[in-house]
């Protein structure tokens, strides 16, 4: 049962800017929506995705909410937070190669711990079987009379995604008040790690008028492999809300995803440090500074974003960047 009753968790709407150095390094008409700042310490994309699964996890009454990622997971620390402002219980199975270690106190960790979450350690094998894990836990606590609400990874699902729809209808909006040049984008770049956030996007892009295309930038895994989870969260979101048409062109983009998950190349931590100095704009060494480093390389001399007006989804994800601090020597030149 699906029960669309949408909670206000989220501060927006977000600004539309105009980092105007930034943009003339890149050579492209470009334009940020700044989704790093939907909030204070939940900010991110993921409250946007919350605001419609939390809201069905209080209309069906539940008390806890259990969910997943990897150890710095911004969705795991975007839902402990919101789930203690609704007093709602959070359980959060994290992935580390090491579950006997506990992980240091930093970064997202650091704010899940804060936000009173409960967090279980599984190992990268376990994490591949996160579906089942997670029904397990529910029925535990079923069992314990507890009324759970498990979300899946990212949160990303059709329901999620409608939190970047929304968002696109906002950007609409900022475009119908003369904001961000006032006309549609060629393209939305956009990191892509569970591909909620794209799926979103490309539906919310399409029905909003705002851009014909989406590009989301893989941090993990393979384009087919996104290619079919867009396609599979597009569906269910159209089942959800049959006022959805068809999505905006979804191209995902592999090639910037550096050496693994949650690593990033010197160059992409290059990068990261030139936008800070030329927009005050904090990218972040997993999934943002990925896809600025795709957006770069796009908008290069023969790129097929050259000359285009693009516009760039800033996701957040800056505890991430914090609890990485030691692998910016090299880019600051601090080694
Ligand atoms: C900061 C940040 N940006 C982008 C993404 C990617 O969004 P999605 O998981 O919806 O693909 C995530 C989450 O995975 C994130 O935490």
């Amino acid at each position: 049962m699906t029960l669309r009753k949408r909670l206000p968790l989220a501060h927006l709407p977000t600004p539309l800017q105009r980092p105007r150095r930034l943009a003339a390094a890149t050579g492209i008409d470009l334009w940020v929506k700044r989704d790093d700042m939907t909030g204070g310490a939940e900010a991110g994309n993921k409250i946007r995705k919350l605001e419609f699964l939390l809201g069905e996890a209080l209309s069906l009454e539940c008390d806890t909410v259990i969910t997943c990622g990897g150890l710095q997971s911004n969705h795991a620390r975007a839902t402990a937070l919101a789930a203690a402002s609704l007093g709602l219980r959070a359980v959060l199975f994290l992935r580390t190669n090491d579950p006997s270690l506990a992980p240091p106190l930093e970064g997202n960790v650091l704010i899940d711990h804060l936000a009173g979450a409960e967090i279980r350690l599984i190992t990268p094998e376990q994490y591949r079987d996160r579906e089942r894990i997670l029904d397990k836990a529910a029925e535990e606590l079923r069992a314990e009379g507890q009324k759970p609400y498990v979300i899946p990874e990212g949160g990303s699902n059709g329901l999620g995604a409608l939190g970047y729809v929304e968002a696109m209808g906002e950007v609409r909006r900022q475009l119908d008040l003369g904001l961000g040049g006032g006309k549609p984008f060629d393209a939305v770049v956009v990191a892509c790690g569970s591909g909620g956030t794209a799926a979103g996007a490309a539906l919310g892009a399409a029905f909003h008028g705002v851009a014909s295309e989406v590009v989301a930038v893989a941090v993990c895994d393979d384009a087919p492999t996104f290619q079919a989870r867009i396609e599979g969260i597009v569906r269910e979101a159209r089942s959800l809300d049959p006022r959805l048409p068809e999505p905006a062109r979804v191209t995902v983009n592999d090639a910037h995803k550096g050496p693994a998950y949650a690593v990033s190349t010197p160059e992409q931590r290059r990068l990261i440090a030139s936008v800070a100095g030329l927009s005050g704009m904090v990218l972040d060494p997993v999934y943002t500074g990925k896809a600025f480093s795709a957006l770069m390389d796009l908008a290069g001399a023969g790129g097929p974003l050259a000359g285009k007006r693009v516009l760039f989804v800033h996701t957040g994800g800056l505890p991430g960047l914090l609890a990485q601090g030691a692998t910016f020597q090299d880019a600051l030149g601090l080694d």
